[in-house]
């Protein structure tokens, strides 16, 4: 198997409809003639990869040790309550994800926060429910 032909088919199959659906599992699988638990492994394995739905924003707070340091959890915790989901969740309108994420990269420089691609650092609480605003 060609792992990279593998991954760009999981990653169009992610871009298409947001998450990887039971179904496309079972094609990814015959197409590449490797078992229903490989995909899921990889799925697993890749963060950027979901087996549900996510919301159109993607939220994630790091909580390794120098954002945690720099009261990450306080950031978390003003996240949650704003939009009313934990850890994991999707918010009814499917707008929102939020997730707490190992290291984003930017230690230096936290509470670190990331919207989609987008990263944003030295974050308060104030910040963080701005940028929540701001995605419309
Ligand atoms: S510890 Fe938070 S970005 Fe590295």
């Amino acid at each position: 198997m060609n792992y990279a032909n593998f991954l760009e088919r999981m990653h169009n199959i992610q871009d298409t409809y947001g998450y990887i659906p039971e179904c496309e599992i079972d094609k990814v699988a015959r197409e590449f003639n490797i078992p229903r638990s490989k995909v899921y492994g990889t799925i697993r394995f890749y963060s950027m990869f979901y087996t549900e739905p996510t919301g159109k924003y993607i939220i994630r707070v790091c909580d390794s040790l120098s954002c945690h340091i720099n009261e990450s959890k306080e950031i978390v915790e003003v996240i949650k309550d704003y939009l009313g989901i934990d850890n994991g969740e999707t918010t009814e309108d499917r707008k929102f994800t939020l997730e707490i994420v190992e290291c984003l990269g930017h230690c230096g420089e936290g509470p670190v926060m990331m919207v989609n691609d987008h990263i944003y650092t030295h974050v308060s609480k104030t910040m963080a429910i701005e940028i929540l605003d701001k995605c419309v």
